[in-house]
């Protein structure tokens, strides 16, 4: 019986094999009415539930999208439901910052001799459904009109590495080289303006290195491809957040690594410096101090307050000695950390769902599927294998839509989950400048909130939030629906 005659929505329900699909069976034999908007897919185990699913569904036309497997404890493959009960209520949390009302999405545990159980499930969640009516579709909403800016609230100064510091930082990599196959730095890019990594291989290679506020670039991201070699790398506090997950995840080897550590004050926001610099044609000088940035730009000098033009997400940095450093170089005594939110996302946090579904709508229409943001992250380690390409299973359409393009941004927000150490490369590299990294730090502070404030890339020991699980959640609350 649907919830409304002749008014049916489209849910989707993905049901654990043992359980909750033996309960719908369950409560067919009996023959419970129940609604007949839901379309089932029977799955192994709720373990097997990629959040992408879910989200796969409700962007391509479902209403509403039920995960259902055993109850905790009584998984048929041990702990796969553990793990699923981390994995859905990160993704119940993360729906709001699409834009996607979270009571379109539930999950919940049902045993195969729980038929009763799994009609009042099945009628509540259709009712629920039915109430909120079909979901709006991506690719039909407006976009969203109004001013999408805000404002950079940068107030401390930028990095600035002393000439001593950098010549015991050259020197301290001359005299580890000989054991090294190569050490990642930065050098003069484009202009001075702009910095490329650096492979120093040589001593007549350290003349090109630089490490001041214009070196942007997470040399960490090259790391994996390196492993099997012995390799050193300069970091600072953010890339050295990206090492340590790297090596939570076992993905590289501590003992072919050595780390060169340097303190940093803060970044500098390049695409919001270029678009205050406006187009020039040749960039003649450049004298950075911490607090003024000084250029001579076809002949003419300009003058800016560095503090203008500070990056927002070195505002939530610490800046403390990494703890992984090998060798550490000047000043670590770090900076008071501020909890305010990355700009980004205090400016969607003010918006309503609809208005964050226009929002991103009209940043898709933007994104050129680059695929520069998974390029230049240093937590995207699938390369060749990244499922946006994959033809075997299909996850994306070549189609460039709106949705499609959506979709991706989705699939590498979710896969950082519980990763991304918030270095901000993906919104750096944004050629057209989409403000990205908002869905990364709003996963982030899903995870803080779940899991007693972990951070990634904080504790070589820690174990990921979502690789590991726990039999009772302290802040998950399974939700009742007696
Ligand atoms: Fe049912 Fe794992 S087998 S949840």
């Amino acid at each position: 019986m649907p919830a409304l005659a002749n008014n049916e929505l489209r849910i989707v329900g993905f049901l654990c094999n043992w359980c909750s699909y033996g309960g719908a069976d369950t409560a067919g034999v009996a023959r419970a009415s129940q609604p007949t908007d839901l379309r089932i897919i029977r799955v192994p185990c709720s373990g097997r539930v990629d959040p992408l699913f879910v989200l796969k569904a409700l962007l391509n036309g479902a209403d509403g999208v039920l995960v259902s497997g055993c109850h905790p404890r009584d998984c048929h493959y041990g702990t796969g439901n553990f793990y699923a009960r981390r994995r859905l209520e990160v993704l119940k949390r993360f729906l709001p910052i699409l834009g996607i009302d979270p009571a379109r999405f539930s999950y919940t545990w049902v045993s195969a001799s729980e038929g009763q159980r799994w009609q009042k499930v099945v009628s509540r969640f259709t009712e629920e459904i039915h109430a909120l009516g079909p979901a709006p579709r991506f690719e039909a909403v407006e976009p969203l009109a109004k001013a999408c800016s805000w404002t950079q609230e940068s107030k401390g100064p930028v990095s600035v590495i002393s000439p001593e510091l950098l010549e015991q930082l050259k020197k301290a990599i001359a005299d580890k080289l000989p054991e090294l196959d190569c050490v990642l730095g930065w050098q003069e890019g484009r202009d001075l303006l702009h910095s490329v990594p650096l492979f120093i291989r040589s001593e007549d290679d350290l003349t090109k290195l630089r490490c001041d506020a214009t070196c942007h670039n997470n040399l960490v991201r090259y790391l994996p491809d390196l492993k099997g070699q012995k390799v050193g790398i300069i970091v600072r506090s953010c890339e050295a957040r990206s090492v340590v997950q790297l090596l939570q995840e076992g993905l590289i080897s501590r003992e072919e690594l050595v780390v060169f550590a340097l303190p940093c004050q803060g970044l500098l926001d390049l695409p919001r410096l270029e678009e205050a610099l406006g187009r020039y044609q040749r960039l003649e000088d450049l004298t950075l101090t911490e607090t003024t940035l000084r250029l001579r730009v076809d002949g003419q000098e300009r003058v800016f307050q560095t503090a203008d033009f500070r990056q927002s997400r070195c505002e939530q940095c610490p800046g403390e000695l990494p703890a992984i450093a090998d060798q550490s170089f000047g000043d670590f005594s770090g900076q008071t950390a501020s909890q305010t939110l990355p700009p980004e996302l205090a400016f969607l946090d003010s918006l309503n769902l609809q208005e964050r579904m226009g929002f991103w709508r009209a940043c898709m229409e933007r994104c050129i599927l680059c695929h520069a943001c998974r390029n230049s992250c240093p937590m995207c380690v699938c390369r060749d294998q990244c499922i946006a390409e994959s033809r075997e299973p299909h996850w994306q359409s070549a189609e460039a839509s709106v949705k499609e393009k959506f979709f991706f941004q989705i699939i590498h927000a979710l896969h950082l989950a519980g990763r991304c150490t918030g270095c901000g490369e993906c919104q750096a590299n944004c050629p057209v400048g989409l403000p990205i990294f908002a869905l990364r730090a709003h996963l982030n502070r899903i995870v803080s909130e779940l899991f007693d404030g972990y951070q990634a890339g904080c504790d070589p020991k820690a174990v990921p939030p979502l690789l590991t699980y726990s039999q009772e959640e302290a802040h998950i609350h399974e939700r009742s629906w007696e």
